[in-house]
């Protein structure tokens, strides 16, 4: 395991120590995610956890989660998850999020923003002073639009690439949509950009999660550390 992977999974194994019994869990995307699901499936093999359901973000998230034998339910059978476990590809001082790094942030905010809790967890390189600073901003787009949506991007200031997948085309999301990964640069004004594109016709939804994380658990060389809301 490198010393990031260690890094992250000291975080999640942090994090699981919030969960209880009984608890509708939002599973996060990602590796740092991945580490948190695995540590639920034992605490649930150990009979530490009782009676938890899960709620996936991402098709990846599911097959880990059933292939662990974590109980999975929709939003048809829970409209409330206590918390949520996930990582972020970038955390500013005020617990402001980049997500996207997957292409997960759409199932990731529509989790997040039913969840009472959100735990944030990280390595400490993903912390930064000011968004886009170190991660350009993956924006969702419906395919007819990439075109007009790049232009649009361009317009506000970023450089936009479209992402692609390992095979050289266009990446797909879980929603067969595309992403575009805007690099602003350090923003000023995240909720000014955030805004603009919420707004925008052809944009599906934008990795800036503003205001809904409680808790950010970074793991570091020093060891662990909570930055709460
Ligand atoms: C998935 O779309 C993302 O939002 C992830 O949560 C984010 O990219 C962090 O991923 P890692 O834990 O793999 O760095």
């Amino acid at each position: 395991m490198t010393t990031q992977d260690a890094l992250k999974k000291q975080a999640a194994e942090k994090a699981v120590e919030y969960l209880e019994s009984g608890m509708v869990v939002g599973l996060g995307s990602g590796s740092t995610a991945t580490f948190a699901i695995h540590a639920i499936a034992r605490l649930m093999k150990e009979g530490k956890l009782k009676d938890i359901v899960g709620i996936p973000s991402s098709t990846p998230t599911e097959e880990v989660a059933r292939s662990l034998g974590i109980p999975l339910v929709g939003f048809e059978e829970q409209a409330v998850i206590d918390v949520t476990i996930d990582g972020a590809d970038e955390v500013d001082p005020d617990l402001n999020l980049i997500k996207g790094g997957g292409g997960a942030l759409l199932r990731e905010k529509v989790v997040a923003q039913a969840t009472k809790k959100n735990i944030i967890i990280v390595d400490e390189s993903k912390i930064s002073d000011k968004l886009g600073t170190i991660f350009a901003l993956p924006v969702e787009v419906v395919p007819f639009a990439t075109a007009a949506e790049t232009r649009y991007l361009e317009s506000l200031g970023a450089k936009v690439t479209v992402r692609q997948n390992q095979l050289g085309k266009a990446f797909k999301t879980d929603n067969h949509n595309r992403i575009l990964d805007a690099d602003f640069g350090p923003m000023d004004d995240a909720v000014k950009i955030g805004a603009a594109l919420s707004q925008r016709a052809g944009v599906v939804e934008h990795g800036l999660f503003l205001g809904t994380t409680a808790l950010v658990i970074v793991a570091g060389a020093d060891g662990i550390r909570e930055m709460k809301a």
